[in-house]
């Protein structure tokens, strides 16, 4: 969609019809008024426009949020230590906030009629680095004298070449001032205006003020650390490409017949397999690391484990009671995610489940914390290039995952009994997930496992524990699956 947009330049006061339009997404145009400027002639009266602060605004304007009933607060923590734990809670989110510099996050708006011109985005500089900035000009009317002013916090700004020192206030200070008769040379010392890194910081930014007469903009540069790329080497086949990982808790029996099913399959490609039963048994094989944890340390901790040893691009999770059929084809996993290099996360189905899921995520107020609702067999848009694959914030127990990207989100080990959408939970806004129609694995018929089953259910203190976990951890005032 097309809208039409007048534009003033300020001094020469042209009115400047436009077609805008945008990439991903979709342009509104609200209190559309249908008055209209004249354009073209040569004494066009300026529009003056009020001078109005132009930011930085805090990005976001928070408020509570609800979900209905469901707060974790009341079922899990006891009245006494509320405050308490109230209070640390806090102060580690806002430290978060600092780490994760979105306390940075800011709206900066731009002057409607400004002569000055800046580069918006995308310079960046290096920490305890110099470097010009793009793209400084002022564009006016003439005058006897333009001065321009630019400043900054966490670096210190110089004209390079300067030879009438005259022209430039504050060379290598963080603020500057450019004077000149002419703007050509005005512009000419603009243009080699350099921006030096002062603080030592991986990955921050800094507002430059820069301002001519009334009028000023704000923006952004971005100082970062250029960081080194990971790379997997896919090798020539799936078992240079893949692991399989499973955890296993007192199912050998199981354990057995889906290594034998993979196998026939499969001959090569390396399982690995986190075990934490209690009476570890053998599981003997070609290309089978067998990790052997202390008893009972839970679901999360056995994936965590088991992720961690793996050395191909992907993993494909399996949980040890799936069978492989004839329908199981590693191979198609890989080439969706190959296709599209930005998914994290591919799920299938086991059977005919293919369980999936979208999360609602509200922020919530600053102090209260967010709210979280799950949204079972609700999906997103179709994963450009495959008609069966949608995106969600979750999937199934059978999924092929992007090794870095899953280490670096992890399976929190607090989590021993059930446990899975927590997972996703931890990878919102990280992961990108999909899950696909006619991947899947077989299930295989339930077994009378009474210990199993005590381990896996648990009692109602483990419940507990884990909202008021969730409360603290994701800074969530309520959850409600
Ligand atoms: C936040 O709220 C204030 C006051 O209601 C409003 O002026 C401002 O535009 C809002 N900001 C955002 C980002 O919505
Ligand atoms: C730059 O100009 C402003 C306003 O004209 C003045 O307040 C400031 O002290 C000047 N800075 C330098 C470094 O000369
Ligand atoms: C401004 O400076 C430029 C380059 O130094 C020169 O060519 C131009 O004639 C000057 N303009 C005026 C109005 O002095
Ligand atoms: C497992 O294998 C080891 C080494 O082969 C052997 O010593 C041990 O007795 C076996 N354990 C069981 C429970 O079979
Ligand atoms: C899988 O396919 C093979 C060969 O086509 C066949 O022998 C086997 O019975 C099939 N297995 C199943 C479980 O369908």
């Amino acid at each position: 969609m097309n809208i039409l947009i007048k534009l003033f330049l300020t001094g020469l006061c042209i009115t400047a019809l436009g077609i805008y339009s945008i990439q991903r997404g979709i342009l509104h145009v609200s209190d559309v008024t249908d008055r209209l400027f004249l354009s073209g002639k040569r004494h066009l009266q300026c529009t003056v426009f009020p001078k109005q602060s132009i930011g930085p605004f805090p990005s976001k304007n928070r408020s509570s949020c609800s979900c209905d009933g469901f707060a974790l607060t009341a079922q899990s923590v006891k009245v006494d230590e509320l405050e308490d734990l109230q209070r640390r809670r806090l102060e580690e989110y806002e430290k978060y906030q600092i780490r994760m510099g979105t306390n940075m996050d800011s709206i900066i708006l731009a002057q409607a009629n400004s002569p000055l011109q800046y580069p918006t985005q995308g310079f960046v500089v290096p920490p305890l680095t110099k470097r010009l900035i793009p793209g400084l000009a002022l564009y006016a009317q003439r005058r006897p004298l333009y001065k321009v002013s630019l400043s900054v916090k966490s670096g210190v700004l110089s004209v390079e070449d300067v030879l009438d020192e005259q022209q430039v206030d504050g060379q290598g200070q963080s603020e500057l001032n450019i004077s000149s008769s002419n703007l050509t040379q005005l512009n000419d010392l603009l243009s080699r205006v350099t921006y030096t890194s002062t603080i030592y910081h991986v990955k921050t930014k800094d507002l430059v003020h820069f301002s001519f007469e009334d009028h000023e903009a704000i923006f952004h540069i971005v100082i970062k650390r250029p960081s080194v790329p990971v790379l997997y080497d896919p090798g020539t086949d799936i078992n240079s490409q893949v692991t399989i990982t499973t955890k296993t808790f007192l199912r050998y029996e199981e354990l057995n017949i889906l290594i034998n099913s993979i196998r026939q399959l499969y001959p090569k490609i390396k399982i690995i397999i986190a075990d934490d039963s209690l009476m570890p048994e053998n599981v003997t094989g070609n290309n089978i690391e067998h990790y052997i944890m202390p008893p009972a340390q839970g679901w999360f901790a056995g994936r965590n484990l088991a992720v961690s040893q793996v050395t191909t691009k992907y993993f494909l999770w399996v949980d040890d009671d799936y069978i492989f059929n004839n329908d199981t084809r590693i191979e198609s996993f890989v080439e969706i995610m190959e296709k599209v290099p930005e998914l994290d996360v591919v799920g299938g189905a086991v059977g005919r489940n293919q369980f999936y899921f979208r999360l609602q995520y509200d922020e919530g107020d600053e102090e209260e914390g967010g709210c979280l609702r799950r949204f079972h067999k609700k999906h997103y848009q179709t994963v450009p290039g495959f008609k069966g694959c949608f995106f969600v914030d979750g999937v199934v127990n059978y999924f092929l995952a992007r090794t870095d990207a899953v280490r670096r989100v992890g399976f929190d080990p607090f989590l021993k009994r059930v446990a899975h959408t927590e997972f996703f939970l931890d990878g919102l806004g990280d992961l990108l997930i999909a899950s696909c129609k006619g991947l899947t694995v077989g299930h295989q018929k339930k077994r009378k496992q009474s210990k199993y089953r005590r381990f896996r259910f648990p009692g109602r203190n483990d419940g507990k524990n884990k909202l008021a976990h969730h409360y603290f951890k994701n800074y969530m005032k309520c959850i409600r699956y």
